[in-house]
């Protein structure tokens, strides 16, 4: 086995209304861990890449459950690993783990027990069948956004014909989402995203009725085209104007599942962000709903959830692609390209094979 070792630090913060770089970012090399009794060694497999990261790169991130990354420090988020040595009856060599707090480092030692352990949990190997980033996309934070999000806060009833519209489509939640919103139900299912290959992937592979690409196409004049009956239900990652567009075709007494707001993660607005007063007094004129969406106060629905989306996976009801980067090295870039829009489907980045 290599005894070396590399990591991912913050090396500045971008500011609050600035977008966030490459250079906000080192890749170093590091001391290889030495294990210590109750404590796991692992090997990163598979790391996370995620619009939430994006706050952690403040010093205030604007919520209580994310703490900022702190500057010189190896940054965390999602991540999957193997267990290459074990010092504690628990967990084996071989055993494929995930955590919400996976260093960004090609070998780690964990403490596992006490008051200050990291929280991971052992991969079911029949769920992943040796394709373990799926741990980090479809059956992580974001497809599970995608599944507990319309089913808590979309009120999409069978065979009411209802019509969804989903930004950032063809993204990691977006891409769950509407297919979701299609097997709960909706007739009508419109993808709002920045390229024509994503409205393609959408429509062709995901089963989207319609795509308006924001970037090139005029989105109100789409909207109406594609949402005759007007839109019951807005699966929102983005906000800002594009939100506002859509809300404006809502109906009466219609839903908004508030999942994200990605458009204004660099700006210093709270989230969420506050709405013009025109795109208000819609909201409470026609009734609609937009109650914040956190999939962290879900755990309990986690289990089934993933169970479900599983079976929809293996049945090809569902799909669900990746974009991945490979090696740590490429771990800053695969970041600032999901934040700018050059990821399909989940973005991940291949650190290792087990
Ligand atoms: N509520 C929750 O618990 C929860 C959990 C997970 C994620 N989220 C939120 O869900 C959203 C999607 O997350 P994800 O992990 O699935 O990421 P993702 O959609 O896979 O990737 C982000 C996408 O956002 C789009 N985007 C970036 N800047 C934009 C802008 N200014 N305007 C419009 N679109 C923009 C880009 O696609 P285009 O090419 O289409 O622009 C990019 O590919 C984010 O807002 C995230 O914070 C919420």
């Amino acid at each position: 086995m290599s005894r070396t070792n590399k990591r991912v630090c913050l090396k500045s913060r971008p500011g609050e209304n600035s977008a966030p770089s490459v250079d906000n970012f080192h890749v170093e090399d590091c001391e290889f861990p030495e294990v210590q009794d109750g404590q796991i060694l692992v090997k990163t497999l598979y790391l996370s890449a995620d619009p939430y990261m994006r706050c952690r790169m403040n010093l205030d991130t604007g919520t209580d459950y994310m703490s900022p990354w702190k500057l010189d420090d190896t940054i965390d988020g999602s991540g999957v690993g193997v267990v290459i040595e074990s010092r504690n009856s628990s967990f084996s060599r071989g055993e494929i783990l995930e955590s919400f707090h996976w260093p960004w480092k090609q070998y780690a030692t964990f403490d596992v027990q006490g008051f200050n352990c990291l929280i991971v949990n052992k991969v079911e190997p029949t769920l992943v069948e040796k394709h373990y980033s799926l741990m980090l996309g479809l059956y992580g934070v974001s497809g599970l956004s995608g599944l507990v999000g319309i089913r808590e806060k979309g009120h999409i009833t069978k065979d009411s014909k209802q019509t969804c519209v989903v930004s950032a489509a063809a993204g990691s939640c977006g891409s769950v989402a509407g297919q979701v919103a299609r097997l709960e139900g909706c007739s009508n299912v419109v993808g709002i995203c920045g390229s024509d290959e994503k409205c393609a992937y959408i429509t062709e592979d995901l089963g989207f009725q319609h795509a308006i690409n924001y970037k090139t196409q005029d989105v109100v004049e789409q909207l109406s085209e594609t949402c005759p009956n007007g839109v019951d239900v807005y699966f929102d990652n983005v906000g800002a104007s594009i939100s506002d567009t859509v809300i404006k075709q809502m109906n009466k007494n219609s839903h908004i599942v508030l999942c994200g707001q990605i458009a204004v993660y660099n700006t210093d607005l709270p989230y969420p962000p506050p709405l013009s007063q025109e795109t208000q007094d819609i909201l409470q004129e026609r009734n609609i709903t937009r109650e914040r969406f956190l999939i962290l106060n879900y755990v309990d629905q986690f289990p089934n959830s993933i169970a479900q989306l599983h079976l929809w996976y293996k049945t090809g009801a569902i799909k669900f692609r990746e974009t991945v980067a490979e090696s740590l090295d490429a771990a800053p870039e695969a970041f600032i390209s999901m934040m700018t829009g050059g990821n399909i489907g989940k973005q991940i980045v291949h650190v290792a094979d087990p």
